[in-house]
């Protein structure tokens, strides 16, 4: 694989030290410096602005491009003519499924969308109000002290079948934790609804009345499940890789991975971004100038949440995809004026035009326009993080699984270390 070397020199060291150059499909070249331990030398990386953690054949971002390949397919392509469970299916073996393979595959997630009658006792330790995110993290780990059987991760066919009970289950699980939060009853799944439908299902019905799938929502919805299905090995993905290294129980790894994407830089920015939609309040110039120049000041933590991406200095290919959506879904709900959508616009237009922005390459991301459409589709605020976890899943489950197809070390980093060096303690 190596068909060029990087040579170190080191001050102090008297050898240089040479180390192999290998070339992917695609993107910068890497230097492997596995090597270097044995010369008693570390790489230093915090926050990996430069390194890669592994090798993948699952999605390749080009972030000065704008571009986000899913094995080899552009997100908009997928987004427009494909479908979340083909997406699925694509991530997890490679290859798009004919008639037959998508049936089969789509047949199998449908039965597996029920949970263990008892996980619904779970809920109950929870207070009321609860953050959803909190009740997922658990109780997905929780699955792990259901579902004993295969459980083998050294075998294809057991990783295969924890791939489907997670993609399965989590929206049977999202969607209890909403109605846990709001008191109502938990609402089964149903076999004759595809994947979105369910979840909108299992979201908003209740005993009481009879509940009509808008068409509109469950096509808008699964289009935002394909958009956050997977990113390559942002910090979830990590997360979700590093604790599987250990050999750990897939439900645990993923709940790793929904801790991770809680926080307000990763997943919980849509969350953010409809919070500071709120809290801007209207759309008039000298409101939103504000907020912009509170996001610039450098004494003031606050970041325009929505915009910015550690990969793209160019747009996101995915948030072109889901403005596009949130125009259709709110013209088809006659709802093109809404105040939110106008502060969103507006902020956008003066933040790209912003020198500051324009300066740091900071675009609006998936995240700017997701929460919009979410909550016209009547979605509470709280549970739009819970949805990236949904989509994210099958990103998150695709590369535990590529990860233990291979040969593979527990992840280890090591570290610059600045404390005491050793040092007596106190006689008494
Ligand atoms: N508002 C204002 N300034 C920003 C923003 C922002 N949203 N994002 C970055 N900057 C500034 C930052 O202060 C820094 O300025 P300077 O060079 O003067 O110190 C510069 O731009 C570079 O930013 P950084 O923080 O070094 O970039 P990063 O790669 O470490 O962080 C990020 C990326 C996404 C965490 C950050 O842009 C951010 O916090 N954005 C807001 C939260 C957000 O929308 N997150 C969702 C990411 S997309 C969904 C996902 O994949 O999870």
């Amino acid at each position: 694989m190596a068909d060029r070397k990087a040579t170190l020199t080191v001050e102090g060291l008297e050898k240089s030290i040479e180390l192999p150059v290998y070339s992917g499909a695609a993107g910068p070249d890497v230097i492997d410096v596995r090597g270097l331990g044995a010369e008693g030398l570390f790489t230093y990386d915090p926050g990996f602005m430069a390194t890669s953690s592994c090798q993948s054949a699952i999605t390749y971002i080009d972030g000065g491009q704008g571009v986000l390949l899913h094995r080899g397919y552009p997100i908009d392509q997928l987004a427009k003519q494909s479908d979340f469970v083909e997406l699925c299916y694509l991530l997890l073996f490679g290859e798009l499924p004919d008639k037959a393979q998508y049936d089969e595959f789509a047949g199998r997630i449908t039965h597996h969308t029920m949970v263990h009658e008892q996980l619904a006792n779970f809920f109950k330790g929870f207070r009321r109000d609860a953050h959803p995110m909190s009740i997922l993290c658990g109780v997905v780990g929780g699955l792990a002290a259901f579902y004993h059987d295969h459980l083998d991760i050294t075998k294809q066919e057991d990783r295969e079948i924890s791939a489907i009970r997670l993609i399965a289950k989590m929206p049977t699980i999202a969607a209890m934790s909403h109605k846990y939060n709001v008191g109502q009853p938990f609402v089964y799944p149903r076999n004759d609804l595809n994947y979105a439908e369910n979840f909108l299902y299992m979201m908003f019905s209740n005993p009481c009345e009879n509940y009509e799938i808008n068409p509109v929502f469950a096509k808008a919805m699964d289009r935002i499940f394909m958009l956050h299905a997977d990113h390559e090995q942002n910090a979830s993905t990590s997360t979700v890789r590093l604790a599987g290294s250990t050999g750990a129980n897939p439900f645990a790894c993923i709940s790793a991975g929904i801790a991770a994407l809680w926080g307000p830089a990763h997943g919980g920015a849509n969350e953010a971004v409809l919070n500071m939609l709120d809290e801007i309040g209207d759309d008039s110039e000298e409101n939103i100038q504000r907020f912009i120049d509170k996001a610039k000041d450098k004494n003031d933590p606050f970041k325009l949440m929505g915009f910015g991406h550690r990969v793209y200095r160019n747009f996101d290919p995915r948030a072109k995809v889901m403005k596009e959506t949130c125009d259709e879904v709110l013209a088809q709900l006659g709802k093109a004026d809404d105040p939110q959508l106008k502060i969103a616009k507006r902020l956008e237009q003066i933040a790209l035009e912003d020198e500051y922005f324009v300066e740091r390459k900071l675009y609006p991301n998936v995240d700017f326009y997701s929460g919009i459409i979410l909550k016209a589709m009547g979605i509470p605020t709280n549970m739009f993080t819970v949805i990236f976890a949904v989509s994210r899943t099958i990103g998150w489950i695709s590369h535990w699984h590529e990860m233990l197809s291979d040969s593979y070390k527990i992840s280890r980093p090591r570290q610059l270390y600045t404390g005491h060096t050793q040092r007596d303690y106190p006689a008494k």
